[in-house]
């Protein structure tokens, strides 16, 4: 399969890309020349709805844009993808998220009876929590749930029991501790009593260290409030592929909650790994989350391209890579309850697509993953906003706007926080011209050469890209298309710049240094280390001995 900088296509998309920037297009000039633009550029798909009308895309442009797909094979490497094919070549293992979703995998017939299995185990233990049957030492019910993980393990639940709490069941309280900095476990333990507190191992691996050094540190508070030791096994359940690991820790079998190969850590919310989602609004409600993105499959896997959300989202990335010469691209929601979106697209986007080789190894002939950042709005409107209307480098926006208020009998409020996110949109297309300014000024009694020395500081050049996406409500079935119409997006880019979508080696180095690193800062044997390590690893220790003697 070829990536699109070796199709034939790239050549004249670059070609048109360099002839519309040397004509000066404008998004203005392009709403000017089809008054209809803004209805004929949108899409819905599951639910949502996506208007991209405000790209620097004339007909010419989307046209070669849409020969992308065919060129480099992409509906056979999506369907390869969802039947099972090894997609993650370096690794040599599906991809099959979607087979989590109820989407059944031709290659791969032993694989709906797991999910199936999955859910079983996943719904017994809601019941039992739901019911007040599922106690630890003591008879006292569980009401507290505290998800040790990272990464992959974390994000996607943590955003999705945030992003759903007003689902939440009255009697639980879901809690999520990443970092390895003791202070993490230690803040949220403060308040925890541990006759109640369950703690979810959550770790693929089971290997993870941060996981694992909070996991032991969560055991020892259980024996330092006197749960008696051969009784702390029961505040443990662990959700991993290396089942045998976690019985090694001391988990119970019975408590292990299996993952499979076949689920990537980044696409695992549908997984197990939800299980602290569903503990936290019921198992309806997270089949409802599993519905919503399996409605996002279908369209993503049926539809063509021209109307395909994920593809149309992954090609616009494209365009504005290659015509704006962006390099970061900005996700914000117009949602509080989606304030940790940012957080779980940046694993999804840059550490599935921050990849240099193609998937046979060889160099990439262009740019890949981008930056992804943002913050729900309107905080980001009174920090980095400048940046997008004034700055230098133009960063293509998602806005994503909820249309109805996620908290009661607050829709006049409501109405404000949409109007926001639609304003920025819109100022950052219509930006303010020297003209407009000036105009404004001297209306205002401010004499010319004020006015004029104010204008360059007070012009907004406006012509900046956006997508915005709009959610009726915000519930499990939209949150469940949302999350999947990204890592669909994310898979179709993998496809199309030719690279692995689904491997992270990238991130193995940094784990593998760690340990000389951390011996260093113990005994001070430095001398297999890097001069800078060195010059680190000194300070570090007579801060430490400074810190000790003045403590003794
Ligand atoms: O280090 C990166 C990573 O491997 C992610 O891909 C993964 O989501 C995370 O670590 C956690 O891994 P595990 O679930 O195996 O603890």
């Amino acid at each position: 399969m070829k990536s699109i900088y070796d199709s034939r296509v790239w050549p004249q998309l670059e070609d048109h890309a360099r002839a519309l920037r040397s004509e000066g297009l404008t998004l203005a000039n392009l709403f000017e020349q089809d008054p209809d633009r803004a209805r004929i550029h949108a899409m819905e798909a599951a639910g949502l709805y996506l208007n991209h009308s405000r790209h620097h895309l004339d007909s010419r442009a989307m046209e070669l844009l849409l020969m992308l797909p065919d060129a480099c094979g992409l509906p056979t490497a999506i369907r390869d993808q969802f039947n099972g094919d090894a997609v993650n070549r370096s690794e040599q293992r599906p991809a099959l998220h979607t087979a989590l979703r109820g989407y059944e995998p031709a290659c791969r017939r032993d694989v709906p009876e797991q999910v199936g299995q999955q859910l079983e185990q996943m719904e017994a233990l809601c019941d039992a929590l739901e019911d007040g049957s599922l106690t630890a030492a003591t008879d006292h019910p569980i009401q507290t749930i505290v998800n040790i993980g990272i990464g992959g393990s974390h994000l996607g639940p943590a955003l999705a029991c945030e992003a759903l709490s007003r689902f939440r069941r009255p009697h639980v309280q879901c809690h999520f501790v990443s970092n390895i900095d003791p202070a993490d476990l230690h803040q949220t333990l403060r308040s925890l009593d541990p006759r109640t507190t369950l703690f979810l191992i959550a770790s693929k691996s089971f290997r993870t260290e941060e996981t694992l050094s909070n996991a032991r540190a969560a055991w020892q508070w259980l024996e330092q409030q006197e749960v008696p030791p051969a009784l702390i096994h029961r505040h443990f359940i662990a959700i991993t592929a290396q089942t045998a690991r976690a019985r090694e820790f001391g988990v119970l079998s019975g408590r292990i909650l299996p993952m499979h190969e076949w689920t990537g850590g980044r696409f695992s919310l549908w997984s197990a790994i939800g299980l602290p989602v569903a503990m936290s609004i019921g198992m309806a409600a997270f089949r409802d989350l599993l519905e919503g993105a399996a409605r996002m499959d279908q369209h993503f896997l049926e539809t063509p391209t021209a109307d395909n959300m994920p593809v149309m989202m992954a090609l616009l990335d494209i365009w504005d890579r290659l015509y704006l010469g962006s390099d970061s691209h900005a996700v914000l929601p117009y949602a509080q309850a989606l304030a940790r979106l940012p957080d779980y697209l940046q694993q999804l986007e840059m550490e599935s697509l921050g990849k240099s080789v193609t998937r046979d190894g060889s160099p990439v002939r262009g740019p890949t993953g981008q930056v992804v950042w943002g913050s729900p709005g309107t905080d980001g409107q009174h920090s980095f906003h400048q940046f997008l209307h004034q700055g230098t480098q133009p960063v293509p926006v998602d806005f994503i706007a909820i249309l109805q208020s996620t908290v009661p009998h607050k829709e006049s409020a409501h109405r404000r926080l949409l109007a926001h996110c639609l304003a920025q949109g819109r100022a950052l297309m219509e930006g303010r011209s020297r003209d407009q300014v000036m105009q404004e000024m001297l209306a205002a009694g401010l004499d010319r050469a004020e006015a004029e020395r104010l204008a360059p500081h007070r012009t907004i050049p406006g012509n900046r890209p956006s997508n915005t996406l709009m959610l009726t409500e915000l519930g499990p079935p939209s949150l469940g298309a949302l999350l999947a119409l990204y890592e669909h997006k994310v898979a179709a880019l993998g496809v199309l710049w030719g690279i692995n979508t689904f491997d992270q080696w990238g991130v193995e180095l940094g784990k593998a240094l760690c340990g000389p690193l951390a011996a260093a800062l113990e005994h001070g044997s430095t001398e297999a280390l890097d001069p800078v390590s060195r010059e680190l690893v000194h300070r570090s220790r007579e801060r430490a001995d400074r810190i000790d003697r003045d403590d003794g």
